[in-house]
């Protein structure tokens, strides 16, 4: 084989690798995690289900919101896979899809 035609050949192998080693959270792979996870309990723009939170009896923060938004995201982390308060810990999430919608959330803050 040619080496014009190895070295194109050799980058296309060594990309998706890079690109691997990487991992960068994905706000639009995130918005579709929310969408299938999160967004029946926390409305479609995580400003909260209104009858969930009656029913559950409890306080659904907007996501949002300064006080949502200053949790950093480890924290946010263990909310999603641990759950807290009223919110069971969401299940079947990759680490890579908690932060994906995590990286979503944050697109939700109050400008
Ligand atoms: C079954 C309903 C339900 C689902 C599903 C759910 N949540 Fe929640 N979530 C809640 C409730 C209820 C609370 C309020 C918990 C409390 O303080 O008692 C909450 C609180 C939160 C908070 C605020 C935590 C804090 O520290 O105040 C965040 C952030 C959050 N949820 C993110 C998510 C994300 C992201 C998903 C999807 C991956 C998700 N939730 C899925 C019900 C849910």
């Amino acid at each position: 084989m040619k080496v014009q035609v190895l070295i194109p050949l050799i980058a296309a192998v060594l990309m998706p690798a890079a690109a691997l080693a990487t991992p960068k959270a994905n706000a639009k792979e995130g918005h579709e995690i929310y969408e299938s996870k999160c967004q029946m309990c926390h409305g479609p723009n995580g400003e909260g289900n209104a009858n969930l939170a009656k029913m559950l009896q409890a306080t659904i923060p907007p996501l949002g919101s300064k006080a949502v938004q200053a949790e950093t995201d480890v924290q946010l982390r263990l909310v999603i896979e641990k759950g807290k308060g009223k919110m069971p810990a969401v299940a079947g999430l990759s680490a890579t899809q908690v932060g994906d919608v995590i990286a979503f959330v944050r697109t939700l803050a109050k400008k």
